[in-house]
């Protein structure tokens, strides 16, 4: 299937490693031209250099997702060099901590709603302006599973996922006469540097875990969670962004839509 999407400019955010990584380099290999916003500017530019090694178009910058300043600038500058952006992806996100709701610093509920809501407003806003006068453009967001059932431990990711799919629709409707869609994508179990911080977690706090390796523990979980009872890939996540933001799917927006072995069935 021809995506048409060959010429486009595209803005992932976080695509320095994980899912952002596989998203980009999707885009690419559909000859979008992809620019690469990550708060690690040498993960970006890596990601970038793997992009341009196999014929690919991009750019990295560093940015941070989170900052309003920084979003202006990075929409600024996109601007500049290629005149519009035809598709934005929201993919920053992740847990900053795993506790009780009555244990949960006030600050770690902060960061986690900063980085995966707040960081999903500021760049739609600021990319949302610039597509409006063109009435064209393609908005994915980046949630997850737990934006869709409430999961304990994890009470701050669930709400601001929750949040980014009720964004998600707001933005849908605010945007539709426009002709920009706006769309989730929700993972279920990805194994990427995040995976890996929250599996050290749960080794670190449940002695059930505590002789388990990492990767026994992604496994056990996906094993119990997913009638495939297999882990999702980057690639899998990429495929669905990939024709989200094709010509292909101009009828849809406003949907979440889950990429997770069927652990989740709404
Ligand atoms: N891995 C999974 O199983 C899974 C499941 C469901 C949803 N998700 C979601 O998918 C997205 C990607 O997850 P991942 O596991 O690939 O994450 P990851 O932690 O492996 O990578 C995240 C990337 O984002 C960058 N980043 C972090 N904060 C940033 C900021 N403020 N500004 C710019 N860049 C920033 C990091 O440098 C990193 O390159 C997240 O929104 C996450 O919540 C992941």
């Amino acid at each position: 299937m021809d995506l048409k999407i060959d010429g486009k400019i595209a803005i992932v955010t976080g695509a320095g490693n994980g899912i952002g990584r596989g998203i980009a380099k999707r885009l690419a290999e559909e000859r979008a031209t992809v620019i690469a916003a990550d708060l690690n500017g040498t993960d970006a530019e890596r990601v970038i250099a793997e992009i341009t090694a196999t014929g690919g178009k991009g750019l990295a910058l560093q940015t941070d997702a989170t900052d309003e300043q920084a979003v202006s600038n990075m929409v600024r500058h996109v601007m500049e060099a290629f005149g519009q952006i035809d598709i934005l992806v929201n993919n920053v996100g992740g847990g900053s901590s795993s506790a009780l709701i009555i244990n949960l610093p006030a600050e770690d509920w902060d960061k986690t709603i900063g980085v995966n809501l707040r960081s999903t407003f500021l760049c739609s806003r600021a990319v949302a302006r610039e597509m409006m006068p063109r009435k064209r453009g393609r908005i994915i967001n980046i949630a997850s599973i737990s934006g869709k059932i409430g999961e304990s431990l994890i009470g701050a990711y669930c709400a601001a996922k929750f949040g980014v799919i009720g964004l998600t629709q707001v933005m849908a409707k605010e945007l539709g006469r426009y002709a920009i869609t706006v769309n989730a994508v929700c993972p279920g179990y990805v194994w990427t540097p995040g995976w890996q911080q929250l599996a050290q977690w749960l080794k670190d706090n449940f002695s059930t875990m505590a002789d388990k390796s990492l990767e026994q523990i992604f496994e056990e979980r996906v094993k119990a969670a997913s009638p495939l009872g297999r882990p999702q890939t980057a690639g899998d996540v990429a495929s669905l962004v990939a024709y989200l933001v094709s010509e292909e799917a101009q009828s849809i927006t406003g949907q979440a839509i889950n990429v997770d072995g069927g652990a989740v069935m709404h």
